[in-house]
């Protein structure tokens, strides 16, 4: 059981061991800026605008109380699931991240190690530092979902897409809050942007088709590929009826990320795709929204029956993601957690603090009375 972690440390701690880093999520964000780069850390910690929806994914889960029940025999728990076809140990995932490599060299091969080392699946970005067939192999056997920013170029939508199924990714997330940048000060204010900088676009420039459409390589012209690069992803907003396209070109699950209103989640079902991930993006596109758990339950009432609905935007905790589990989410992803872990300790960090919210998650079931997954309803929680 994921719990045994608690022991393992303890255990570790008579040899005077300690762990890498905190094992309290809520101050991992304060331990990273410790140690990384002013530009990487404010574009993985800052939000958009004002920051206001990032402080307001983290205070919605304040808003609920989980209630402890008694003599459940919850000694014994079993968290595995199967989210959208693959079987998880737990109602985890990793988010997609982009430019990993801002925060640690190895960037998203040794967040694919450590992911697969637990069997959680990670979400491989779009805009990953190192070509998605590297973090493939890097995954080994381990699940993988692939990420998609959905390019304005159909031919260039359609290889990518070959590509990853032919490496193995099984799920395909579309996200469709981000088709352009939100005004985000923390970034403009230093003018920091990886992607200019040809830092996030491993997977177009080694893409047959992006390459067709430059006159020379990105080697002997990265300002052109990287301007090409901006063309084919800012400004990229789609509609509904174009979502068959994805359908043709992708065999396995499909998931759309960033949905907040109760019809477009409606939508969504309509549409036929097969799930949802309810979120704002970790409050890095619209300042001032809602704040993504206060829209879960009413979206998980209206479709959690028609389609797996997914969860997240400023999961810290095991109390966080069960209170979402509880409001009808299938499972959570949780993003800044593990790129801290991997800009303190690299893999093991990712390691470790994926660890520690599967351990803190475990624990949190048991001494509320869960045993499994299904023991979990609105009634486990009460409005505070
Ligand atoms: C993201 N997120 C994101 N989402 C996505 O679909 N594709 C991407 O490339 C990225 N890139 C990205 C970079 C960084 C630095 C962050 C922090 C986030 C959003 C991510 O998948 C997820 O929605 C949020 O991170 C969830 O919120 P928390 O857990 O960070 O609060």
């Amino acid at each position: 059981m994921h719990a045994g972690y608690q022991n393992e440390i303890y255990g570790r701690g008579l040899a005077g061991e300690v762990p890498p880093f905190t094992t309290d999520a809520t101050r991992l964000e304060a331990a990273a800026a410790e140690v990384m780069a002013p530009g990487p850390f404010g574009y993985v910690a800052g939000g958009a605008g004002s920051g206001d929806t990032v402080r307001a994914n983290r205070d919605a889960f304040a808003h609920w109380r989980l209630v402890p029940r008694v003599l459940t025999d919850a000694t014994t728990r079993d968290l595995s699931t199967t989210v959208l076809g693959t079987r998880v140990p737990a109602p985890v995932l990793l988010a997609p991240v982009g430019v990993q490599s801002i925060v640690h060299p190895d960037g998203e091969l040794a967040t694919a190690r450590a992911a697969a080392a637990l069997d959680v699946p990670m979400v491989l970005s779009t805009a990953s530092s190192h070509p998605l067939e590297q973090v493939a192999e890097a995954g080994g056997d381990g699940p993988r979902w692939f990420q998609l920013y959905w390019p304005n170029e159909p031919e260039v939508c359609a290889s990518l897409l070959r590509r990853a199924a032919r490496a193995g990714f099984t799920t395909l997330v579309v996200t469709l809050d981000t088709w352009t940048l939100a005004w985000r000060p923390r970034d403009l204010d230093r003018a920091y942007l990886p992607f200019i900088r040809a830092t996030g676009v491993a997977n177009a420039f080694t893409d047959p088709a992006f390459l067709a459409g430059l006159a020379r390589s990105p080697e002997d012209d990265q300002g052109a590929a990287v301007q090409r690069w901006v063309r084919l992803f800012t400004g990229t907003d789609k509609r509904w009826d174009q979502l068959p396209f994805l359908r043709e070109h992708w065999d396995g699950p499909i998931v759309l990320k960033g949905v907040q209103h109760v019809d477009d989640a409606r939508r969504a079902a309509e549409a036929g795709v097969d799930g949802i991930v309810v979120s704002n993006h970790g409050g890095r596109q619209v300042d001032g929204a809602v704040a993504s758990l206060d829209v879960l339950p009413e979206i998980a009432t209206a479709v959690g029956d028609r389609m797996e609905v997914l969860f997240d935007s400023g999961v810290r905790t095991g109390a966080d993601a069960v209170k979402a589990l509880a409001l009808g989410a299938k499972a959570v992803l949780v993003g800044r957690p593990y790129v801290y872990g991997l800009a303190l300790a690299g893999e093991e960090g990712v390691r470790h603090a994926v660890r520690c919210l599967l351990a803190d998650l475990d624990l949190t079931m048991a001494l509320t009375g869960h045993r499994t997954l299904d023991d979990l309803s609105p009634d486990s929680l009460r409005r505070a």
